[in-house]
């Protein structure tokens, strides 16, 4: 990859000379291209799609269904099979709401995460277990920071009816074994959701290879716009299970009396759709097949091990992350003894333009477990340099000292 001819896709980079931006992880900075393919949505063919007998809602039409094609095929999935929500919350609320209206879930039923969920992927299954009367049993963490599979194991039963479970987390950073995570699923008759947030942007996912029921993920982590993401659902799963928000756009007809819904992934996008949203995801997915997603995250497996380096170092620094860039992903989530996470973070962009998260990212109880306070968290993308790695390294240390 050529970084330097990539850095300049970046108008933000260009715009902030100097800025080091190391929260990709929050959500990621956006290529010139696809802001370009938004703009020629407005500027150019504005249309509703689905509904107009004019050419250009046919034009709108086509580019948005050719969008969803693209979407669908990075992760391998068919267009069929992959519904455009707002982004990975609504997809993890779309896959509770819909498999409780169709009766999947009874009192005394399980649903099984991870004890590092994001609350996207924590408060969907734990108010629905609240509604049905069910059980949450959350799978406990090796002191590594990985998914302890033994306990996984021991906690899918029989009356287990959900596992969902991260395929990265946006903390701790470990990579789960997704494939076992849904046999195991499986072998005991659940499902599976996986939550491939932080997982698509920077890893190569083939959901069919994985084998898990449903796949969600966010455009605006992986070089799209927000408001957009998908849910990648099995086809015979969608037959069955109903609609999520009704209105129009999701039905074969309707009455006073009585609707009838559209089969398949028609009936859950209800209302007018994100359509410049859905061409800006499909010019990201095309940026980052050009690049090579093994290309991607090849490059963050070396900027991983330089942080992993030049942080272990600072003395009263802890890392709380597998400490292995092949098991983890490029996050470095971290604090300094004696320092406020959000003073650290304050102190980080005040003096060098680094940019970070600090605070409990959305996975309050794994980072409220390890800090009560918060926690520090670099993470890097396709853009970031070693250079500044470097730099961050260096100033983290320099911050140690100047507080101490
Ligand atoms: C692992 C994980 N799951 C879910 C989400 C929620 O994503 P969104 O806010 O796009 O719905 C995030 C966002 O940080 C995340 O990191």
């Amino acid at each position: 990859m050529n970084l330097l001819n990539l850095r300049q896709d970046f108008p933000v980079l260009q715009k902030n000379p100097g800025l080091i931006y190391l929260d990709s992880a929050a959500t990621s900075l956006k290529p010139r291209c696809v802001i370009e393919a938004m703009d020629a949505y407005y500027n150019e063919f504005t249309a509703n799609t689905g509904r107009g007998s004019h050419r250009l809602s046919r034009a709108a039409t086509e580019k948005f269904e050719k969008a969803r094609e693209e979407a669908a095929g990075f992760v391998g999935a068919k267009e069929s099979e992959l519904i455009f929500t707002k982004n990975v919350t609504e997809s993890v609320n779309l896959a509770a709401v819909s498999l409780e209206r169709m009766g999947h879930f009874k009192g005394g039923d399980e649903v099984v995460v991870g004890f590092f969920e994001h609350h996207a992927n924590l408060i969907p299954w734990q108010q629905l277990c609240e509604r049905t009367g069910g059980k949450l049993k959350v799978v406990k963490l090796n002191p590594d920071f990985t998914l302890d599979m033994e306990d996984l194991r021991r906690k899918v039963t029989k009356k287990t009816k959900m596992v969902s479970m991260a395929h990265v987390a946006n903390t701790v950073a470990s990579i789960q074994p997704v494939k076992e995570i849904a046999g195991i699923a499986h072998d005991s008759g659940a499902l599976c959701f996986i939550d491939g947030a932080q997982a698509v942007p920077h890893l190569e996912v083939d959901v069919k290879r994985i084998g898990a029921d449903f796949y969600g993920f966010s455009s605006h982590k992986m070089l799209g716009p927000t408001g957009i993401g998908a849910l990648y659902a099995k086809e015979e799963l969608l037959g069955k299970m109903p609609p999520y928000n009704y209105g129009g756009g999701i039905i074969k007809s309707v009455s006073f009396e009585r609707t009838e819904f559209s089969g398949g992934r028609a009936k859950f996008e209800a209302g007018t759709q994100p359509i410049a949203e859905a061409l800006g995801l499909a010019e990201a997915c095309r940026y980052l097949k050009k690049l090579g997603p093994g290309n991607v995250h090849d490059h963050e497996k070396k900027l991983t091990a330089r942080a992993l380096d030049a942080m272990g170092s600072i003395e009263g620094l802890g890392m709380y992350c597998p400490n292995d860039p092949d098991r983890q992903a490029g996050v470095i989530l971290f604090d300094v003894k004696g320092i406020d996470p959000l003073d650290f973070g304050v102190a980080l962009d005040e003096s060098r333009n680094i940019a970070v998260r600090t605070g409990f990212m959305c996975a309050e109880p794994v980072v409220r477990s390890i800090n009560p306070k918060g926690l520090v968290r670099a993470s890097f993308y396709l853009y970031n340099t070693m250079d500044e790695i470097r730099i961050l390294g260096e100033q983290a240390m320099a911050i140690r000292r100047s507080f101490g």
